[in-house]
């Protein structure tokens, strides 16, 4: 009778993550946060060899402010949806689509007037969908797109994080903790620069701070990573 062999175990070679990597900052080529979002990412690579990459460009391909006509298609008011509508429509259903299909999120966030830029909120509109990312329940609102990892590569011309009345001001790591963990994403990493107009010596402090971060971020494992191995 031949010998039952163990089945094999995957290796963490053998584990096909799904990365997608957002920027958002408007300052191209001079952007921190997409420096920082490219490191995260090659890091990510070589500890995860496997992980497959999708990339989105904010900047670049802006989805259009959430409006009536992304709406419109949601609430069935009329029996046939008019091209605005299916246009928008389409808009979310891919970029949710996009997000949904990933384990691991990177995302460049700078900080622009003690916010996220509006193209990064744009995205997140659509991406905020009742069934999709979330439901309410008699018990209250429940997030729908948990297990994912999320790293924040957080950019600031000042400083915030150390001192309460700092924190109180920025309205940028704070949101984003709270849309994720929204949609049911607990595990939110932050990478973060700030103090990067504050002088040469600053910024120079800032990066390295934030490549500590990157260090940290990558070495824990993904929230996700059995639901990613089964993906494999
Ligand atoms: C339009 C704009 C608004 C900004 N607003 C703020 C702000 O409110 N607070 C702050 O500390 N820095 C602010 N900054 C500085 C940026 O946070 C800093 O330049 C950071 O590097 C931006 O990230 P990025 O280089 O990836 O675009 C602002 C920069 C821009 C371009």
């Amino acid at each position: 009778m031949p010998a039952v062999l163990p089945a094999p175990s995957l290796k963490e070679s053998e584990i096909m993550t799904k990365l997608l990597h957002v920027d958002s900052s408007v300052l191209g080529a001079n952007s921190v946060s997409r420096l920082l979002t490219a490191e995260v990412v090659a890091e990510w690579r070589k500890t995860h060899p496997d992980t497959s990459v999708d990339y989105l460009d904010l900047a670049v391909d802006t989805p259009n402010h959430f409006s009536a006509d992304a709406l419109g298609i949601k609430v069935g008011v009329q029996a046939a949806p008019t091209e605005a509508q299916r246009f928008e429509n389409a808009v979310s259903e891919k970029l949710v689509s996009q997000f949904l299909a990933a384990h691991v999120i990177v995302i460049g966030a700078p900080l622009y007037n003690f916010s996220i830029p509006s193209q990064l909120k744009a995205w997140i509109d659509r991406l905020a969908q009742v069934g999709r990312t979330f439901k309410y329940t008699d018990k209250g609102a429940v997030g729908l797109a948990g297990g994912k990892t999320v790293i924040v590569a957080s950019t600031r011309g000042g400083a915030y994080s150390t001192s309460e009345g700092g924190r109180a001001m920025e309205h940028q790591e704070s949101y984003l903790k709270v849309i994720f963990g929204f949609f049911g994403i607990t595990d939110v990493r932050f990478v973060r620069a700030e103090g990067l107009a504050m002088g040469e010596a600053a910024k120079a402090s800032a990066l390295a701070s934030a490549r500590t971060d990157i260090a940290v971020a990558v070495a824990e494992q993904a929230a996700n990573q059995d639901l990613a191995s089964l993906a494999a």
